[in-house]
């Protein structure tokens, strides 16, 4: 696999960092992960917004400029042998000589990492009976609008999922829903999708906003705001979204069964959009 690693395109076996990284030592960095369909960049703008917005939010000086990070990532994306990609992106503060938690010097430069690996889309079987769920209270840290790579505490809630044979943990605090381990959550109610607000306490992903966009453009409506662990338990319907994911719908939470327990009507109709969106994009007619 061919990786990005400071301003070079090598094999991955070649690609080396030192033990005093920022981003081994402290998990000092953010990162993005960006979908390629059919060779092309999937919202890439808006991923590269959010970068910006993770950097200033660590203050690190973004070390390239937008074209520059599109002419990157398209030449990473030329070398590869698949179509559909998932790109990792990962900048942390760079390596120091010493272990300090204090910012280094400016003589420092940050780390940039990139890799891709296949996207695959989600088997029939999961967008045929959904996905299951659990909750758990939020124990994050209050600033999870930055896409910091410091992930112990999204690693754990997710693990209590995967050790029940689920796909999300969903994050609840103060009785109020807030997002998945790694992943936005959307309810519906009837045909309202209601999705809780923007904030320090969640990550902005870029599919829930892209199904914000997607659903005001067919003109179905949607409610950015609070929404009760009740009011999840007892919709008619529940997905989660991210990059990798798409818009999975969730058909059990914490054992309970969630509407009918088959993926809604509003869900396929919002995912026949969604598709239509990628095969546009990938028609060149949306970039
Ligand atoms: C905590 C968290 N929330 C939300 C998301 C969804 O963001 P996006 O749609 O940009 O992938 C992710 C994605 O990894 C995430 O880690």
């Amino acid at each position: 696999m061919t990786v990005f690693l400071n301003g070079k395109f090598l094999p991955l076996s070649e690609a080396h960092i030192s033990p005093l990284d920022r981003g081994f030592l402290f998990g000092d960095g953010v990162y993005e992960v960006i979908p390629v369909y059919a060779g092309k960049l999937f919202r890439g703008n808006q991923h590269l917004d959010r970068l910006q917005n993770s950097l200033n939010g660590i203050r690190l000086t973004n070390p390239h400029s937008k074209q520059e990070w599109t002419g990157i990532l398209e030449e990473l994306i030329a070398r590869q042998p698949h179509d559909n990609l998932s790109i990792y992106l990962q900048v942390t503060r760079g390596a120091d000589n010493k272990r300090d938690h204090s910012f280094p010097g400016n003589d420092i430069q940050p780390t940039v990492f990139i890799m891709a690996n296949e996207l695959k889309t989600a088997p029939v079987a999961t967008t045929q009976d959904g996905v299951c769920a659990i909750t758990q209270p939020d124990d994050r840290w209050e600033h999870c609008d930055i896409k910091a790579i410091t992930l112990l505490a999204n690693i754990l809630l997710r693990q209590q999922a995967t050790d029940q044979g689920c796909a999300e943990t969903i994050l609840i605090r103060d009785g109020i829903v807030i997002e998945g381990a790694a992943s936005n959550v959307f309810v519906v109610t009837g045909k309202l999708i209601k999705t809780p607000n923007k904030g320090h306490q969640m990550l902005t992903g870029i599919t829930r906003d892209l199904v914000l966009e997607i659903a005001a453009s067919q003109n179905i409506e949607t409610v950015e705001c609070d929404i009760a662990v009740d009011e999840l338990l007892g919709a008619d319907e529940v997905w989660i979204s991210s990059s990798t994911k798409e818009v999975l719908p969730v058909t059990s939470i914490d054992g309970k069964q969630i509407g009918d327990g088959t993926p809604g009507p509003v869900w396929q109709e919002l995912i026949s959009y969604y598709a239509d969106y990628k095969k546009r994009l990938v028609a060149g007619e949306i970039s």
